[in-house]
Parts: C-alpha cells; sequence; structure tokens
C-alpha cells in the first residue's frame, strides 16, 4: 500500500527534481497534483519548475559537494534526475548508503550520462542492434576509426552532449577535422571524447515511451504508449507526432528492444527489479530492421506530444510509476507538438500571436517561462490533435508559427 503525507509537514512526501526546464516543470506540476512536496533544483534562478515547486533551489548540479549537501539537507523521499549533467557518481553513493531512492536507479542515471556507458551496455552485453561505432580521443583516432570500418557517411558527437550540440555529419575525408573541432567546441568538458557512429540510413525513426511500474500484486511490469514519430533538425527534435504508423514486425522488434534496455537499467544494486518510472527509448526503423540509438530514464522532449494524445501523459506517467501507482498508457486521440524557438537571444521575451495560434481548432500552447530566450533555444511548444497525425501536424506547425517571440519594448 502506497501512503502519502501532506506537503509542508513533517510527513510529507517529498521529491527532488535534478533539472527544472519545461519537462520537469510538468513532473513537477503531476507531482503537486497528488499532493507531493516538491523541491525543483536547476543551474540558474527562475527555471520552469521553479516556477511551480514547492522550494526552488539553484546549485551546480555536477558539483559532487553541493548535490550531496542540498539532499542530506534536503532529505527528500526520491530524487529524480530530469537532466544528464548530474555527479552522478555522488547520486551512487547516497544510494548505496540508504540516504536517498535515486529515479529510476542511481546506475541507470550513470550510465546514461554519457554516451559511452549505454552504448556499451546496449550494444556490447544485451546485443542489442545499434550503428556500428567507436570512441576516439583524437583527430588521428578519428580518422583511423573511420578508415578502419567505420567509413563514410558517418556523424560525430562528443561523448557528454544533448540537443544535437557539437554532433555533425562526416560526408567525406574533406570533413573529418571540421566535425572533430565542432565536437570539441560543443562538448559539455572541454576536451571530451566523441563517439562516431556510422550513418544509418533509416526511413524513419520513433520514441517509444516505456513505462515500469507497480501493478497491483506489487510486481513491475512493463507498459508502452503508442510510438511517437519525430523530425530532428541539426539533432534537435523540432515536431513529433503519435502514433506514428509502423510495421507491425518493427513495432514488435522496437518494443523487444525496449523492454530489454529499460529491464537492464530498471535492475537494483542486488540484481532484484527496482528501478520505477517512464523511459524515451529512440529507435531508428528501416523496414522491419529496427536499431537502438539512445534512453532517457526519465520523460523525453518529443513525448511532450503526449500532453494532448493521451489520457495519462509522460509526465503524470513518470509521476505515478515513481510513487507506486498504477498507470494507464492507453491514447486519447491523435495528435502532433511543434517547437516555439526563441528566435531572439534576449531576457524577458515576449510572445505575439497566442490567440491566432489558438484560433486553430484542437490546438494547445505551452509557454515554458524561460527567463532568458536564445535563438534556437526552445521557450514553448505548440499541441495539436485531430482525427489524423498529417493533419495534427499541419494544425502544430501552425500554431507554432504563429506565435511569435521578440525583444520587449
Ligand atoms: N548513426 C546515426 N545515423 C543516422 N542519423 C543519426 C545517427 N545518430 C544520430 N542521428 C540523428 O541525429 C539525431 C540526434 O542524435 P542523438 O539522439 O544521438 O543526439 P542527442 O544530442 O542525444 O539528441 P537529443 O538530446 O535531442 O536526443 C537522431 O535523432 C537522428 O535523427
Ligand atoms: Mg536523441
Amino acid at each position: 500500500m502506497t501512503t502519502f503525507g501532506t506537503p509542508l509537514t513533517k510527513n510529507a512526501t517529498k521529491v527532488m527534481l535534478l533539472g527544472s526546464g519545461e519537462l520537469g516543470k510538468e513532473v513537477l506540476i503531476a507531482l503537486q497534483r497528488l499532493g507531493v512536496e516538491t523541491v525543483a533544483v536547476d543551474r540558474y534562478d527562475n527555471a520552469p519548475g521553479h516556477q511551480v515547486a514547492h522550494h526552488a533551489r539553484t546549485i551546480t548540479m555536477s558539483d559532487p559537494a553541493q548535490l550531496a549537501a542540498l539532499i542530506e539537507a534536503e532529505k527528500p523521499d526520491m530524487v529524480v534526475p530530469e537532466i544528464e549533467a548530474i555527479a552522478t557518481p555522488a547520486l551512487q553513493a547516497l544510494e548505496a548508503a540508504g540516504t536517498v531512492r535515486v529515479v529510476p536507479t542511481a546506475r541507470a542515471t550513470r550510465l546514461t550520462m554519457d554516451r559511452e556507458g549505454i552504448r556499451r551496455l546496449a550494444a556490447e552485453t544485451l546485443g542489442l542492434p545499434t550503428s556500428p561505432y567507436q570512441f576516439c580521443d583524437s583527430l588521428a583516432e578519428l580518422q583511423a576509426a573511420i578508415d578502419g570500418g567505420i567509413g563514410y557517411p558517418c556523424v560525430v558527437k562528443p561523448v557528454m552532449s544533448s540537443s544535437g550540440k557539437g554532433q555533425s555529419k562526416i560526408d567525406g575525408p574533406a570533413d573529418v577535422e571540421k566535425a572533430w573541432n565542432y565536437a570539441m567546441e560543443g562538448g559539455r568538458v572541454q576536451g571530451g571524447r566523441i563517439i562516431v557512429e556510422g550513418f544509418i540510413d533509416f526511413d524513419y525513426e520513433i520514441t517509444l515511451l516505456t513505462v515500469r511500474a507497480k501493478n497491483a500484486a506489487g510486481q513491475i511490469e512493463t507498459h508502452f504508449c503508442e510510438p511517437i514519430g519525430h523530425v530532428q533538425v541539426q539533432g534537435d527534435y523540432v515536431e513529433s507526432w503519435q502514433p506514428a504508423r509502423m510495421a507491425p514486425a518493427a513495432l514488435t522488434l522496437s518494443q523487444d528492444i525496449a523492454r530489454a534496455i529499460t529491464s537492464d537499467l530498471g535492475t537494483g544494486l542486488n540484481g532484484e527489479p527496482a528501478g520505477l518510472g517512464l523511459f524515451g527509448v529512440e529507435l531508428f526503423v528501416k523496414g522491419d530492421q529496427v536499431w537502438f540509438s539512445e534512453v532517457s530514464p526519465r520523460p523525453h522532449d518529443t513525448g511532450m506530444v503526449t500532453m494532448i494524445t493521451q489520457w495519462q501523459n509522460e509526465f503524470e506517467l513518470h509521476a505515478r510509476a515513481i510513487l507506486g501507482l498504477p498507470v494507464d498508457t492507453s491514447l486519447k486521440t491523435a495528435g502532433a507538438s511543434a517547437v516555439i524557438y526563441g528566435g531572439v537571444d534576449a531576457q524577458g521575451i515576449v510572445f505575439d500571436g497566442v490567440d491566432a495560434a489558438l484560433q486553430i481548432p484542437g490546438t494547445e500552447v505551452r509557454l515554458f517561462g524561460k527567463p532568458e530566450s536564445f535563438s534556437r533555444r526552445r521557450m514553448g511548444v505548440a499541441l495539436a490533435r485531430a482525427a489524423d497525425t498529417d493533419a495534427a501536424r499541419d494544425n502544430a506547425k501552425k500554431a507554432a508559427a504563429l506565435v511569435k517571440p521578440r525583444v520587449a519594448e
């Protein structure tokens, strides 16, 4: 039986979000609705999630001392990482000492923190199909990896990066040095390693939201949402839709891959099934062939579409699963999402045209409330539901284009 306390009293059920961007904000809202006391943590003040939590904290989450001190001071029942750039060894130590529960597990946050841990687990330990790859620490190693079998075209990514930062495609020998330098500039740590991957000429790519939640008997079961299709530009998601049409064989294979990777990431310290929550499993599909790309042990940006398509969106599913509650992953309607970019570099921008966007039937707009805009920063998202995903994609894109961010006068 799960018992909930009252927020702001000593019996509160207290959850700390590490990372309070647009995804964390929605998880916090879902937790608030269940009467959970929330602590939103981010690296800057007034982050989206700070604005909807009981407590807002600003620290450097990649600093193990700051992170451990905050967890020890706040004493949450659970810590929920929303970003990758966290001092995960500190989380592992706190989990091992029994100080706090980490969602889904500290090991999962450690393995998915960079591309190396998760790729080696998927390809080398679990034998899942992935692109051919190699890790390199220098331009010479990169060239040797390409010449030694990866070939052209290929993709270079810093091991520590997300949202396509530092990532580029190499079409021939002339691009190699440029790709190396770009990765060195875009990585999260200076002078870091890169992964070079053979380019997969996929027909389409999907995110398979996969939830590990307890059933009535208290055992952990795996649930799948309908597949989400998406388009990425420069490694960053610009639109997504659900359900993505897939050949039945490709869907079965995708679910098998997602079950394998999430079951492993959900394994506890003593080999027992322990980790609860939602995962975003990214897959490439060509005909009936499926490749594992990567996985987030948390809600996924392309999954924002579920705010309009599912009875329980990905944030509610995550909140319910981690609290030991049952989940329902069923679809309500076909729908789509389209990203609203900042377009300008400025603090405290304003948005025109939200009214015009919402004139389109079946649409919704979310503005994240980020204090500072950059040209390519995601500042909001337009959502649309329609009879089919093609109509929904059209409407979501139209609505997103009608919202016009600008510098305040
Ligand atoms: N080996 C590959 N072959 C073909 N396309 C690729 C390959 N690797 C990446 N891509 C394309 O680039 C996109 C981003 O890659 P990836 O997911 O690895 O980067 P990311 O920085 O983690 O992105 P995000 O944080 O947005 O998920 C993929 O969704 C896919 O469209
Ligand atoms: Mg990705």
